[in-house]
């Protein structure tokens, strides 16, 4: 592989062609907040938290899924970047419980995020689903990261029990047809509680424990 140099947080740097933006700065030391991003898992680029600003670039782009380019200037804490990671969180905020989700609630605290900016008049409230004696799937904890859909599918486990339904506002993890999942090509690996960020999907031993 071509070594290429760019330049990242005024450091110069060498790096291999091909390499995201994201790895050849967490190669460096510099941590770049991710939420959808999964390291043993093809970047989907969903949530945007990782963005940066490069030199020249119109808009701010997601790290994980941008190659780095020889004579790259980038910043990855500029003042607009970290508005706009506010911005995701306080979002995240409005639309599900983030009470089980450490490394959001780090960041929150982090970036000094205010969430109730956007929360609605009215809080969304949804029962978790408990239609089989493992998981349970608390979807009113989801924020739509997708990693569970990629562990069940093509990626990891090859089940396909898991999909995205709607389109829109209405997008949400569901089963295909809403079946309950005993009733689905679900054989209960647990690979989809193991990479899910927030909580959404646990184990029922767990849950029960917490009421
Ligand atoms: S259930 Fe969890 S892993 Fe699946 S999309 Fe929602 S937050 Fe992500
Ligand atoms: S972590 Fe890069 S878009 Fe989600």
């Amino acid at each position: 592989m071509n070594q290429i140099s760019l330049t990242i947080d005024g450091k110069r740097i060498q790096c291999e062609e091909g390499l995201t933006i994201l790895e050849a700065a967490r190669s460096q030391g510099i941590d770049i907040p991710t939420i959808c991003y999964h390291e043993s898992l093809t970047p989907p680029g969903l949530c945007r938290q990782c963005v940066v600003e490069v030199k020249g670039a119109r808009v701010l782009l997601p790290s994980c899924i941008t190659e780095v380019k020889d004579g790259m200037v980038v910043e990855t804490s500029s003042p607009r970047v970290m508005r706009a990671r506010r911005t995701i969180l306080e979002m995240l905020s409005a639309s599900a419980d983030l009470s089980e989700a450490p490394d959001l609630k780090k960041q929150i605290d982090t970036l000094q995020a205010q969430t109730e900016r956007f929360k609605p008049k009215v809080p969304n409230i949804q029962e978790p689903l408990i239609d089989n004696p493992f998981y349970i799937r608390d979807y009113g904890k989801c924020i739509l990261c997708g990693k569970c859909v990629q562990v069940c599918s093509e990626e990891v486990q090859l089940s396909y029990a898991l999909t995205v339904a709607g389109r829109g506002f209405d997008s949400r993890i569901a089963t295909f047809y809403n079946r309950p999942l005993p009733e689905t090509s679900c054989v209960f690996c647990g690979n989809c509680i193991e990479v899910c960020p927030t909580g959404a999907l646990k184990p029922r031993k767990e849950f029960e424990n917490e009421i």
